[in-house]
């Protein structure tokens, strides 16, 4: 087989499991369309997260309560068509999935019906973890998600650090047993201290995936838009910006609006 037609191999749970046996850091990022699933399996980022996040940074909500099924499958449907060797995750959005074992059951089943996705991911421990049962019943693959979880913004008031409290703590330590115990294939950590981070990932079988949860974590996750520097008003401590692609593309756009409005743009080559 020549390089050009050379098989990519896929990365499946499995992959993600050894990585976390292995020591070796998984490394996922959002992807919302097709243009930057392109770039970012190219790349070569393990985990795309079709994540309900697509309600602010692509729609502008102030939260991520509004985003539907439908357009989540859309965006999924997107990310799809651009991924050879990325494993993609799906969030199941507000809505879908609390407190109604079957609702979350066809919300899972329509996702990777209609889009082709891989996975799903909820938010939430004990309170959604009838969910998790039935959904992996179908022979889905779920992530969990704890510490901040936007889905629950209102009952939290804040965007702050989760978990500070020993309570608190203890009860996200033994969700994530009962997220592992339950049979999901990862788990999401947002916000909250590393130590914390640190215990959850040594306690667990399971890789978690941090963000703002510290350097123990088995992998990493950002908001691609937030690591590009697309967002600008966002600057949470935890977030590293690669690049300013705010002012990159507001300086491009302003330099083409002059060509336009000069009369140098389009030149003679650049005509029929
Ligand atoms: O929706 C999302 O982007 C997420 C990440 C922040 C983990 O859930």
């Amino acid at each position: 087989m020549s390089a050009a037609t050379k098989e990519v191999k896929r990365i499946t749970t499995h992959v993600l499991k050894n990585m976390k046996i292995q020591g070796e850091k998984i490394s996922m990022l959002t992807a919302y369309d097709y243009s930057m699933a392109r770039i970012l399996d190219e790349a070569g980022i393990e985990v795309l997260l079709v994540g309900d996040s697509a309600s602010n940074v692509m729609a502008g909500h102030e939260t991520t309560l509004p985003i539907t099924l439908d357009q989540m499958i859309y965006h999924a449907q997107s990310v799809i068509r651009a991924v050879k060797r990325s494993f993609v995750v799906v969030d199941l959005p507000f809505g879908s999935y609390q407190g109604n074992e079957m609702k979350a059951l066809d919300s899972a089943i329509r996702i990777m019906k209609e889009s082709g996705a891989h996975a799903v991911k909820l938010e939430g421990g004990a309170e959604i973890v009838e969910s998790v049962k039935k959904i992996l019943s179908a022979g889905i693959p779920v992530m969990g998600h704890l510490g901040l979880t936007p889905q629950s913004i209102y009952k939290f008031g804040t965007y702050t650090v989760r978990a500070k409290e020993m309570d608190e703590a203890e009860k996200l330590i033994e969700d994530a047993k009962l997220l592992d115990e339950t049979g999901c294939f990862g788990l999401v950590l947002e916000k909250i201290p590393a130590k914390l981070g640190k215990e959850v990932s040594e306690t667990i079988s399971i890789p978690t995936i941090g963000i703002g949860a510290g350097p123990h974590t088995d992998g990493q996750v950002l908001v691609s838009h937030d690591l590009f520097g697309i967002t600008k008003d966002f600057k949470p401590r935890f977030l590293r910006r690669y690049l300013d692609l705010y002012s990159t593309m507001k300086d491009a756009a302003q330099q083409y609006m002059m060509d336009v409005k000069r009369q140098d743009f389009p030149n003679e080559k650049e005509q029929y």
